[in-house]
């Protein structure tokens, strides 16, 4: 009997530090990675390139379904999301970005023509899936189920800090709001809504040092998987 490839699911709200610890845990494992929230963010700005209403959840399915999403990395080692041929990786971080990607999460059919594309990230030695919906809908059979979460106003201010040392200027407090009401479009929404699994482990990174966070993700793990 083939033995199915394991997966780790990562889920929790926007500033969690979802992203930074599932790829250092997908490095660390040698396993494959999937950001599902790039995956949200390139369709809503496909969507805006095309001009598009991002409330007309059917056309906004047909783009999805159209959009070209490539995750590559380069000679440095810096992951690059791809959309329809244009490096879209700076754009896909802004704050409007993930707005959009919000809006248009909320429509059933958008995240219909997206399961496929989630679910061929599931490839050998196994899968560290990052995003709000990856232990209860896309991957509700993976053995290993993690959400993360902090105090929203830990999440503003690690965002504040991310956003700034990229160079992009931002206001704290209206991060704060913007995060607000992002956590409570993606907790209140009637499909797939940011709710942790009922086998998932819920650790709570409020204060807790990002090399700590990677080791108690890395502990849900058996210790045949452990990474040596
Ligand atoms: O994780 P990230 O901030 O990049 O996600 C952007 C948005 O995409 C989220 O606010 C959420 O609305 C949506 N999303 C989702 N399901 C996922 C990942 C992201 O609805 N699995």
């Amino acid at each position: 009997m083939t033995r199915p490839i394991p997966v780790l699911t990562i889920d929790g709200p926007s500033g969690s530090g979802k992203g930074t610890i599932s790829r250092a845990v997908a490095q660390r494992l040698g396993w494959h990675y999937l950001d599902s929230g790039a995956i949200y963010r390139a369709v809503g700005l496909a969507a805006a390139w095309e001009g598009l209403d991002l409330s007309d959840g059917e056309s906004i399915a047909t783009c999805a379904a159209r959009t070209e999403i490539r995750f590559i990395t380069d000679g440095e080692g810096e992951p690059h999301v791809i959309v329809n041929g244009k490096d879209a990786t700076r754009s896909l971080r802004t704050e409007s970005a993930g707005a959009a990607a919000s809006a248009i999460a909320a429509h059933p059919p958008v995240r219909a023509a997206l399961v496929d594309l989630q679910l061929r990230f599931r490839a050998k030695p196994g899968l560290v899936a990052d995003g709000r919906d990856m232990g209860t809908v896309i991957f509700p059979d993976a053995p290993y189920k993690v959400f993360l979460t902090a105090s929203a106003a830990e999440r503003a201010k690690r965002r504040y800090k991310q956003l700034k040392d990229k160079g992009v200027s931002v206001n704290l407090d209206s991060l704060l709001h913007e995060i607000a009401a992002r956590d409570e479009r993606d907790a209140g929404r009637a499909v797939a809504p940011l709710k942790p699994a009922s086998d998932a482990v819920i650790l709570d990174s409020t204060g807790v040092p990002i090399t700590e966070v990677i080791e108690r993700v890395l502990a849900v793990l058996p210790a045949s998987l452990q990474p040596r």
